[in-house]
């Protein structure tokens, strides 16, 4: 029971990695809440793991308002001892033909609205003197995808704002880590052919794609108590996609 008694806010949790982490979590013996777009998703998973166990609170991470509400609630419930800061879109556009919408959505998402869930999160921490937050990059803040201009700056932006929130609260009691899926099989990826979905599990050693548990799994070591020594770092959960060519 790695998280007995822990509240956590998984951001992006009625899907895919998110909800996958949300039922470990549970399963660890710690409470959820889920923070998401998707009221139906969000719903869905509360009602199969329990109202004790679980909270949908609707949110958008980029709206500061929904986020300060998120916090409220998820402190009503169950406290937030640790923050999943997961949620996030993908975007394949060629650079050239990159509108300027197109980056802003990416951007306002994946990067600002992961800034906009840590600095609440550390508002509600810094007092306690302790907490874990986890924040969502990929292999692609690690190197260059064509076609994916936004997605990769918010990616490698991420890493990098997780150093800096990690050096700022490690004498706080609070840890700031990142996690770098390889790709995983979620509707995320719903987007690509199957020739393209081939191709990319190829690009893997272990050739296939990851299962959203298997990212879950190392979430939830790095928000546990384990983890205690680690903080201003990132895990790459890749399948051995970046350890070269094979
Ligand atoms: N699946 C992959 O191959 C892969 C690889 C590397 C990184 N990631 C990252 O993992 C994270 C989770 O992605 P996933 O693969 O589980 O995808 P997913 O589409 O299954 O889940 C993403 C969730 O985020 C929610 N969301 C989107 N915008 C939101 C917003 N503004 N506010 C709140 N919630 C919002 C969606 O409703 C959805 O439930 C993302 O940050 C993604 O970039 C995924």
């Amino acid at each position: 029971m790695r998280l007995k008694d822990k509240g956590i806010i998984v951001t992006g949790g009625a899907s895919g990695i998110g909800a996958a982490t949300v039922r470990r979590i549970v399963a660890e013996g710690g409470r959820a809440v889920i923070a998401d777009l998707d009221r139906e998703g969000g719903e869905a998973l509360v009602n199969e793991l329990g109202e004790d166990k679980a909270r949908y609170v609707e949110t958008d991470v980029f709206n500061t308002e929904q986020v300060d509400r998120l916090f409220d609630e998820a402190e009503a419930f169950c406290g937030v001892d640790g923050v999943f800061n997961n949620a996030g879109i993908g975007a394949i556009t060629p650079s050239s033909e990159c509108s300027d919408e197109d980056w802003q959505k990416v951007i306002d998402i994946n990067l600002t609205g992961v800034f906009k869930i840590a600095r609440k999160a550390l508002q509600v921490m810094q007092p306690k003197g302790a907490g874990s937050i986890v924040n969502c990059a990929s292999i692609l803040g690690h190197i260059g995808q064509s076609q994916t201009p936004a997605y990769s700056a918010a990616k490698g932006g991420v890493l990098n704002i997780t150093r800096t929130l990690a050096l700022e609260t490690a004498l706080d009691g609070i840890r700031v880590n990142s996690i770098s899926p390889g790709y995983i099989d979620t509707p995320i990826l719903e987007a690509l052919d199957e020739e393209s979905l081939e191709g990319l599990k190829n690009l893997h050693a272990v050739k296939r794609l990851g299962k959203p548990e298997e990212i879950a799994a190392p979430v939830v070591f790095l928000l546990s108590d384990e983890a205690s020594f680690i903080t201003g770092t990132d895990l790459l959960v890749d399948g051995g996609f970046t350890a070269g060519k094979s």
